[in-house]
Parts: structure tokens; sequence; C-alpha cells
């Protein structure tokens, strides 16, 4: 028996299901989704259980300036650049119990496997827990993989603050404060390859009936953030000559920019998820409104053209009040390396499972890591596509063969001299 099929037969299902029940009971909202907001309380008692697991086989933790978490598996050549795998933790505030954290515990799994049967890789192989994917309590998300990448200035991310006020570089040093035990290491350092396994947030796979997606890129994504700035006044009394009303401004520029956006085929992605009112009270005239815009596209030139509409349609309908954008951030459209993505289909393929070569709507840690190192990633399905949603639910079937596909091919690229 090849080494490969003795370290993807101790893949265990049972254990990879109750891990993920057992992590979805740190942050549950107690209507079956997970609230575990990026640096929180909820996120330090998760990486507690993340490292207790780690400790029953001796993986040896590892933090890094932006709070990006790993568990290394030592190999024969400890002083290679290792294979990494992994995803994050943190979830949205409606979150599932298995957007991100599929990957990391699917990693925690291949790594038991590999050492419930003694297998010594050339490379070694670490877990990863990036900080920050979602960008829900800090914006923009991604954050641990885009420092990490240098493509963030670690000094601005740390900057960043929530809406009570507290910064990214507080809660990392909460973190670590909490985590004294664990060692600090570089950003940056040498990766020989990159693999996210991620359940697909999207209906293809369940309906094209197969269990894999060799992921073969991901759709470009421009995030901005929207400020529209009016005059708070008397409700009663204040003449509409005289209203600087931001809410009714950034209500026609959302409306204006959906018509402008809109795309009859359903290919362009365009949502306004957050929307904040000041003084947000029934009397008194809006003075000021921040939205967000998420907007994405597979073509990068069609994204460009999109995303550049944005501020002369806000400027256009601005009425009385003025309004800023800001654009967070610009992510490329991108494709993985044909050679990752034929590993994973011969691997798919040597252990009979079925795959399907597809693109990722939805953004991931991977977008910046590929940037470093040979990326893939693998996708399982999820019930009815459904995801950023408390009532995001996998198969533990298919949890099981997404890390079997994940063992057999962190292993070969782990075997790369
Ligand atoms: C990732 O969470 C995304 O919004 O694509
Ligand atoms: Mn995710
Ligand atoms: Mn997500």
């Amino acid at each position: 028996m090849s080494s490969i099929n003795q370290v993807v037969s101790q893949i265990n299902q049972a254990r990879l299901w109750e891990r993920h029940e057992r992590l979805a009971e740190i942050g549950a909202t107690g209507r079956g989704g997970v609230n575990r907001q990026a640096l929180s309380k909820e996120e330090i008692l998760a990486r507690k259980q993340l490292r207790e697991w780690g400790s029953v086989i001796g993986l040896v933790p590892y933090s890094d300036a932006i709070g990006n978490f790993f568990l290394r598996y030592p190999g024969e050549n400890g002083d290679l650049a290792p294979v990494v795998t992994g995803s994050h933790i943190d979830t949205q505030p409606t979150g599932g119990r298995f957007d991100g954290s599929f990957g990391v515990l699917a990693a925690l799994e291949v790594i038991e496997a590999m050492h419930a049967t003694g297998y010594r890789p050339h490379r070694s192989v670490e877990l990863v827990a990036w900080t920050n994917e979602e960008g829900s309590r800090f914006a923009p998300g991604m954050m641990g993989s885009a420092v990490f990448r240098g493509q963030r200035e670690l000094d601005a991310m740390l900057a960043i603050r929530d809406s009570d006020g507290v910064s990214v570089g507080e809660s990392v040093a909460a973190i670590r404060s909490a985590e004294s035990e664990v060692c600090e290491r570089p950003l940056g350092f040498s990766l020989a390859a990159y693999i996210e396994a991620h359940i697909e947030q999207g209906p293809i796979l369940e309906l094209q009936r197969k269990v894999i997606g060799v992921v073969s890129g991901i759709q470009g994504k421009r995030v901005f953030r929207v400020t529209v700035d009016g005059e708070e006044n008397h409700a009663g009394t204040s003449p509409r000559a005289m209203r600087k009303d931001a809410l009714v401004a950034a209500v026609n520029m959302i409306g204006a920019l959906h018509d402008a956006i809109y795309d009859s085929e359903d290919v362009v992605k365009f949502t306004v998820g957050r929307f904040e009112v000041r003084p947000n009270a029934p009397s008194v005239v809006p003075a000021a409104v921040h939205f967000s815009i998420d907007l994405r596209h597979p073509d990068d030139a069609v994204l460009q053209r999109l995303g550049d509409r944005i501020e002369p349609v806000c400027t256009q309908h601005q009425g009385p009040c003025t309004v800023a954008v800001k654009e967070l951030s610009n992510d490329p459209a991108l494709e993985f390396p044909v050679a990752v993505r034929d590993t994973i289909r011969a691997i798919a393929k040597d252990l009979s499972i079925s795959y399907l070569d597809m693109p990722s709507a939805a953004g991931h840690d991977a977008r910046h890591i590929n940037y470093l190192c040979p990326t893939g990633m693998i996708f399982i399905p999820c019930e009815g596509g459904i995801s950023h949603n408390e009532a995001e639910s996998c198969e533990a079937e298919h949890l099981f063969e997404g890390a079997r596909v994940l063992a057999g091919t962190v292993m070969r690229l782990a075997e790369m001299t």
C-alpha cells in the first residue's frame, strides 16, 4: 500500500465531524450558526482548542505580527520551506459552521492521519488559520494573508478600528498575551506550496452531483466605502428646499448604481451589505450615511470598468449632500497554477472521488498566497449553496472526502525536492 493510501486511510470522518461541532460551540448563535469575530475572545478560545488538539500529537504553535496562527508538523528536512494548508476560523456575524473552519479542521485531520501512520514528509506540513478573512469586524477582509504577502502594510492594518473603537493592534496584543507560550515567527516566510480546502458556498457541485471542486481561480473583487454627508434638521419643521438628507441621497445613489451595473446575464455581483445612518432617530433628518459596496466579476477588464463608474454615479446623485467614495481593496481575477490543479485532480481520480473543474465566486486567503508559491483550492458541496448564513450545512461524508483529497495533495507537494 502506498504511503498516500496509508495516510488517506487514517482520515477519520467521525473525528472531523465532531471537531466541526466542537468548534461551532465557540461563538454559537443559538440558531445553529456561529458569530466568531476576528481577534475576539471567541477566536482566542477557538485557537486554544486548536492548540489543545495539536499538542496531543506534538504540533508546535506559532503566530506572527498580524496574528496568523500556525501548527507545524515537522518534515524530515525541517529547513526546507513547508507546505501550508488551512483557511480561517473567524466568521460573519450570522455565519455558518463550515466556512473557513472546514479548511482548518481538514488540515488538522491530514496531519493527524500522517502522525497516525508515522509518516514523515520530506517537507514540514503546517496548518494555518489566517487572521480576519471575513472583514466583518475589521475591514478589509483577508487581512492576515494580505499582510503576510506584503500587499498591505502591517502598521496600517494594526491601526484599523472596529465599530467600538478597538484597534487590530490592541486585539492582536490581547491574543498574544493569551497565548504566551506560542512562539512568534516572521511574516512572509517561504512557502513551498499552499492548499486551501473550503466549502463551495454556491450551488454548482450539488447541482452537478460532484463531490470535489478543483478550483481554477478566483473572480476579481473591489470593495468600497461610501460616506454621504448631509445635515441634521427637524423632521417636522425643515422645508424640503432646506434639507440635506443624507439617507435620501444614499438611496438614490444605490438605486442608480444598481441600474448602471445591472447585468441581465447575472455575472456581475453588486452588493450593498452594510448601511449605517446617523443619527438614526425617527424625528431627525439623517445627517450622514456610510454604506459598503462589494463588486465582483471574473473578467478583470469588466471589473475595473464597472468599479470606476461608482464614484461618478454617486456624485451625480448626491443632491444637496456631499459624497466621498473610498476604495478599500481591488483584487483582480486570478488563475491557480495548472500543475497544482492537475495534482488535485489526479488525487481525486486515484481515490475514485467525483470532481469538477470550477472557478471560485467567493474570495479566499488563497488569493494572496497565490502570489507567493504554487497555490490551489479544493471545494466540497454545501447544502443548497447557502453560506454566510446560520443555516449553512454540509454532509459529513463530503467533509471526509475533501480531507482525503487534501491529504493526498499535501503529501504529493510535501515530497517535492
Ligand atoms: C469571503 O468570505 C467572501 O466574501 O468572498
Ligand atoms: Mn471562507
Ligand atoms: Mn466567508
